[in-house]
Order: C-alpha cells, then structure tokens, then sequence
C-alpha cells in the first residue's frame, strides 16, 4: 500500500476518535428509502455496504429483511454501531485481513455483519455472496486515485446483473474540499460504466450549493471473446 493511501487511512482514525463524523446520521437516508424499493432486490438477499460507518443505513436495510454486510475500515465506529443499538460488542472473530462481527437476526431485522479492515482488501470470492449493494459516501470519502481502484474492486465483487445505489457528489464550488470528494457525472461514468450499466434516478441539492445524485448500477456480463 502506498504512503499516501496509509496517510489517508490514519485520517479516518483520527476522525473517529475525535469524533469529526459531520457525515454521520443515525436516520435512514432519504434518497435510500426512496429509490431502493424500485431495485427490486429481495429481503433475504445479501447487501454490501462499503466503507459503511455506523450509518443508520445500517438498521433499515436490515429491517428490510437483508443480510447485510458492512466494511469499515475503522473499529470505533462498528462498536459506535452496536452501542446505539444497545448491544453488547460480540467477540470478533478473525479472518484474513478482517475482524468480523455479527449481530444476529432479530424479530424484525435480519443479521447484520461487519468486516472491520481495508475495502481494498477483501477477497473476490466474496462475490458469491453479495446480491446488492448500496454506496452512500464511500466513493466520494476516496481521493481520485482511489475512487480508480474502488470502483475496480465492486465490480470485482459483483456477479451480472448485481444491483446497487451510488450517491455521488457534486458542488457549485469547484474547488474540491475533499472529503466528501467532489465526483463530476463524466468521472462516475468513466469509472463505473465499462463494468456497470449506470441510470441516475435523481438530483437534489441543498441550500449548501451541494448536489447529492443518486444512480442505480447493474454489474454487466463480462464481454465474450
Ligand atoms: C464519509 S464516511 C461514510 C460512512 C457511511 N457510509 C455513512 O454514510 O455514514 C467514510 C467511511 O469509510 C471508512 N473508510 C475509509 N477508507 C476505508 C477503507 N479503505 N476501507 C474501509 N473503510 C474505509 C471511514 O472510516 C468512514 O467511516
């Protein structure tokens, strides 16, 4: 890993420990609760969320009846996750590169997972495992060179025909204040749409002059020879 992704790693942490998490809600999104219903994915279906904090995303794609899968590079904010739901921290158990922590199904809610370690990391074989996906934050929290390898490696992740949502985002102030990283319409394209069939569903822009622009991406089949 290179310098600059390991100075960019150590600032979430710092982030988090000094509790700089502007980004953070504990309410559903919602762009979320609007759009994913329209995706069709099924409740028992197992969702990826990336780089996914302990966002309040969390619970309500669980209690849509998804299993769902967070990775998080950080551990504060996965027990942050657990102490807003009033659960004791489970105990960790490790796997290559990760710690995992389950939170099981409840009445109500399906099982929640979280890998705490590096996105980058996690092995392509998880692919048979995710049947969705839902970015809100993550590929605007990278800086560019990142944002390259990221959407590299959800198209790794993603058998044809997996579906997600993406928010991205734009500004009127062009000046990219990162993070969250400015990511124009013509860069979510380039990135995602040699691997993904790409829709924006809608705009919304607040009194901030800040754009939030939610898409569906389709995983495509990968091109016969
Ligand atoms: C802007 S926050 C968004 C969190 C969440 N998606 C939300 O909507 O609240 C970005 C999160 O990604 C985590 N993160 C950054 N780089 C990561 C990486 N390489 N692997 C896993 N998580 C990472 C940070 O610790 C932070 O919690």
């Amino acid at each position: 890993m290179s310098s600059s992704s390991e100075q960019g790693n150590q600032q979430w942490f710092e982030r988090w420990r000094e509790g700089r998490i502007g980004f953070h809600s504990d309410s559903v999104q919602p762009l979320l609760a609007r759009h994913w219903p329209h995706l069709a994915v099924s409740p028992g279906a197992r969702v990826l969320l990336p780089l996914c904090g302990k966002s309040g995303d969390i619970g309500w794609l669980a209690r849509q009846g998804h299993c769902v899968l967070g990775v998080e590079l950080v551990g504060e904010a996965v027990r942050g996750w657990f102490e807003a739901q009033e659960e004791a921290l489970p105990s960790a158990a490790s796997r290559t590169n990760f710690d995992r922590f389950v939170s099981p199904a409840q009445i109500g809610r399906a099982a929640v997972t979280f890998d705490v370690g590096n996105f980058f990391h996690l092995e392509a074989a998880l692919s048979d495992k995710i049947d969705a996906f839902y970015d809100r934050a993550a590929l605007i929290a990278l800086p560019p060179a990142a944002r390259q390898r990221y959407a590299l490696k959800l198209a790794e992740l993603c058998r044809p025909d997996v579906e997600g949502l993406l928010i991205s985002l734009e500004r009127d102030e062009r000046r990219d204040q990162g993070p969250p990283h400015v990511v124009t319409d013509d860069e979510v394209h380039r990135l995602f749409a040699p691997n993904f069939v790409l829709e924006k569903l809608e705009e919304q822009r607040d009194e901030r002059g800040m754009t939030d622009i939610v898409w569906r991406l389709r995983r495509r089949a990968p091109l016969s020879c």
